[in-house]
């Protein structure tokens, strides 16, 4: 009690405790449904949430599986990315993006984000395609989607595929079409924190492509199509029911979710102008989810520390751009320009953003930044 008592003055970035309380009686019924079912992994549960999930983002297949980087990994092979080949992408990002690609034996490409929205720059995409380029992975990231005009004319040009990257942008529009309708494969992520979040680790391909639906399925289960044969190397990457489940119940409150989201979005808009952070904007062609609500200030170890004096926590999406990490400095082929990438990394970071975040605690992040 007293320990719930002295939480209750924190401030998280994201939390989904208020959300469990909300809904633990719909959420425990579920579990229990699924436990009595007699099934436990990748059976009805799983498909009704594929078809739904799917039909959600304007898509004809759903594969559903254990995380975002699975879903990434399996949908490169999907389009039978190999050794050497080239993706582009950004170092803006979550480690996993990178990951999925040097785990299928190919080379990241980077490309430098804009300032204004932190997504790539198209512009700079043209001039990094070669022979070995098979395909781009834009990451619809905060919550925002690419320049997807762009990206399509660039891969129609030079017959490239286009893996979206969504873990962040379940929900999101881009010209009144959903995040994930837009590349060949596209990959989501349900890690508790994201809009669609579930109660552990799940992730998912959409694409409208029957063949690459089918290669995705075999490839989530050992390349399996019949039971102990395998027909092509694969990896272990299954949804387990009690997760679809209960993402099934969550996906009919995203909509909603994204509006509240957007609500404290307009309320930090309104109420932080005035000094002199630099604010998130929303493009013209997206409708914004707000999985992150990231502001920039050059000072920003003192005003997170002098946010954390005050029991508000903030994250940094993210400190190290991939390229420098030594982890992945080896699969580097080429150090390309990111300026925008490396100045950036050292300037955002993100403010309490979660659809059940009160008034009276976003009153009281509003009150200490502007006391700052
Ligand atoms: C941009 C991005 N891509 C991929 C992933 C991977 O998702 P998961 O954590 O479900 O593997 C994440 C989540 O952390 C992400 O934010």
């Amino acid at each position: 009690m007293k320990k719930l008592k002295k939480n209750s003055s924190k401030i998280f970035v994201w939390s989904y405790l208020e959300g469990y309380k909300k809904n633990k009686k719909n959420i425990l019924d579920i579990v229990d449904r699924v436990f009595e079912s007699g099934n436990l992994i990748l059976s009805k549960e799983v498909s009704n949430f594929e078809k739904n999930f799917a039909t959600f983002t304007n898509n004809s297949y759903g594969i559903g599986v254990n995380s975002g980087t699975d879903a990434l990994q399996i949908a490169l092979m999907s389009i039978g990315v190999k050794k050497d080949d080239e993706i582009i992408t950004v170092s803006n990002t979550a480690v996993p993006t990178v990951s999925a690609i040097v785990s299928c034996n190919a080379r990241p490409i980077f490309v430098d984000i804009n300032k204004d929205d932190y997504l790539i720059n198209t512009a700079l995409i043209e001039e990094q395609i070669n022979k070995k380029t098979k395909a781009i992975i834009p990451v619809n990231l905060y919550g925002q989607s690419a320049n997807y005009d762009e990206i399509k004319k660039i891969s129609k040009k030079y017959n490239l595929k286009i893996i979206e990257d969504c873990a962040q942008s379940s929900g999101a529009l881009y010209k009144k079409k959903p995040s994930g309708s837009f590349g060949d494969l596209s990959a989501f992520s349900f890690y508790p924190t994201k809009n669609l979040g579930g109660y552990g680790d799940g992730g998912m391909i959409v694409t409208k492509n029957y063949k690459y639906a089918q290669l995705s399925m075999k490839l989530r289960k050992y390349g399996m199509s019949k039971l102990y044969y395998s027909e092509k190397h694969g990896i272990n990457s299954r949804l387990d029911e009690v997760h679809a489940a209960i993402l099934n119940f969550q996906l009919t409150k995203l909509k909603s979710n994204i509006i509240k989201r957007r609500k404290i979005a307009k309320i930090y808009n309104e109420n932080l102008k005035k000094n002199n952070l630099i604010l998130p904007i929303e493009n013209k062609n997206n409708y914004h989810s707000y999985y992150a609500y990231v502001v920039r200030h050059p000072q920003r170890s003192r005003i997170i520390n002098y946010l954390l004096k005050n029991n508000i926590f903030c994250n940094i999406s993210y400190p190290f751009p991939i390229h420098s990490m030594k982890g992945y400095t080896n699969f580097i082929k080429k150090r390309n320009d990111l300026k925008v990438t490396e100045k950036l990394s050292k300037e955002i970071f993100s403010l309490p953003i979660y659809p059940e975040l009160t008034s009276e605690k976003l009153e009281k992040v509003i009150k200490i930044i502007n006391k700052f």
